[in-house]
């Protein structure tokens, strides 16, 4: 495929060197940015949004509100979003399909006009990424769910949707974020159980309580609702912090750093990444919003990582942290729980010099230390694109990544901001 300009990333690997010693600053969460996107729906009078990321995932996102006809107003990395009137709400199929993040205006559509059509949400191809979670809570909520030429319909009965019952089969976190929302529009009360516990959560809660709903439970696996109707509130949506980025460039400090200051950052939300590079035989230092990566000069050590739902080691973090084990002196074990198919970036590391064996969809085995050396690549989705931005830079010789846009979705200026950090790459 002919490349699309700006599309490609040519990096000049560092052989191992340590030679960043700087500071990064992180930008606002791009899964917060989303789910407050939709949360604007829930405001009788619409929201401003402060600190968003500007990446891909974040224009989507609000170029989908704009074709739904709200007013949408974007200044910088704030943007103030006023919901229409209307009787039923469509979601654009062609940008919806795109991002798994458009699943989250389902619920707060549904709940405030009584009707939503979409279409099966994209986002990267690391698993079925299922939907079955919202089409039963909406039908427990009293709506009724069609499936018709590709799209999902989607109608709650005439008085709107009532408050139910909610066991999610497995801790999911648009799952949680959709329902909590929908259940602050929905009359009498919602009671969500084994809700996941991320962060981005417990900020939307504490928000839409501030502006008047009545919920309960916030950072705990069981969150009640009382559904009270439209929200007012006076004051922005403060945008998290990216713990997946501060995370990632926590990863490559650990590679390429004699000192790597991260800032703008909450260390508290990365406690498992942490704890995991001390272990490899980093020295971590943390302070008040910013984490600090120190080489030790003494060799990285293999460790056994399993990746789990938020407080424990984030599936998001688990392809950069492979680039690292490839560096440890012994046999790391990867056990990836949440997606069956998050794996498919060992491929590409293999054919770069590293010692994997793919043990089985869920786990593979590193042995390291191995010289990596440069090579062409493709991005097959936005983590493992980010994984093999890493790899480029660890390995000696040059390294080309194709479809940098996967990259960009996720990560805002990413070539600049690494080359602040005196790293050789350029875009394309
Ligand atoms: C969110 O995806 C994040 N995306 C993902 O980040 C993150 O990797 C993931 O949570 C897990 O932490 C956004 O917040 C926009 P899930 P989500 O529902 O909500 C199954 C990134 O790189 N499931 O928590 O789609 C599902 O298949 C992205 O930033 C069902 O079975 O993930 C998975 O096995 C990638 N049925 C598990 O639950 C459903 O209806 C957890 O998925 C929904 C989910």
């Amino acid at each position: 495929m002919a490349d699309v300009a700006g599309d490609t990333l040519i990096i000049e690997g560092q052989a191992g060197r340590r030679v960043i010693n700087g500071s990064i600053r992180v930008n606002g969460s791009k899964n917060d940015a989303v789910q407050a996107i939709a949360a604007a729906f829930l405001f009788k009078n619409g929201l401003t949004l402060a600190n968003l990321p500007q990446i891909d995932d974040v224009q989507k996102m609000l170029w989908l509100a704009k074709d739904l006809g709200a007013e949408v107003k974007i200044s910088g990395r704030t943007a103030f979003i006023r919901p229409p009137r209307m009787s039923r709400a469509t979601l654009d199929t062609e940008i919806a399909e795109k991002i798994r993040a458009s699943i989250l205006l389902t619920g707060p559509l549904l709940a405030r006009y009584g009707s939503v059509t979409f279409p099966h949400p994209g986002g990267c191809v690391i698993g079925e990424r299922p939907i079955d979670f919202f089409l039963a809570g909406f039908r427990q909520m009293g709506a009724s769910v069609r499936h018709r030429r590709g799209s999902y319909e989607v109608n709650a009965p005439g008085r709107g949707l009532r408050g139910a019952a909610i066991f999610f089969k497995n801790q999911s976190v648009t799952a949680t974020e959709t329902f909590l929302m929908a259940a602050v529009l929905a009359r009498g009360l919602t009671v969500l159980r084994n809700c996941a516990l991320e962060p981005e959560i417990e900020n939307l809660g504490r928000f839409l309580r501030h502006a008047g709903a009545k919920i309960s439970g916030l950072g705990t696996p069981t969150i009640i609702v009382n559904g009270r109707g439209l929200l007012v509130v006076h004051r922005p949506y403060q945008v998290l912090p990216d713990r997946i980025e501060a995370g990632s460039f926590a990863i490559l400090g650990a590679l390429l750093a004699k000192r790597l200051e991260i800032t703008g950052c909450e260390p508290s939300h990365l406690q498992a990444l942490l704890n995991l590079l001390e272990e490899i035989g980093l020295r971590i230092k943390t302070g008040k919003n910013k984490i600090t990566v120190l080489a030790t000069g003494r060799k990285l050590k293999p460790v056994n990582l399993k990746t789990h739902e938020y407080p424990g080691f984030p599936t998001d973090l688990q392809a950069p942290l492979a680039v690292l084990l490839t560096q440890a002196a012994g046999a790391s074990v990867i056990l990836e729980t949440i997606f069956e198919s998050r794996l498919n970036y060992a491929k590409t590391l293999i054919s770069m010099g590293a010692k994997i064996e793919i043990l089985n969809p869920h786990r593979l085995a590193i042995v390291g230390p191995t010289t990596l050396t440069g090579r062409k690549v493709t991005s097959p989705d936005l983590r493992a694109g980010l994984a093999y931005l890493v790899a480029g830079l660890v390995a000696k010789g040059r390294t080309v990544v194709h479809n940098v846009h996967y990259i960009d979705r996720g990560y805002e200026r990413i070539d600049e901001r690494l080359r602040a950090l005196g790293l050789a790459l350029k875009r394309f």
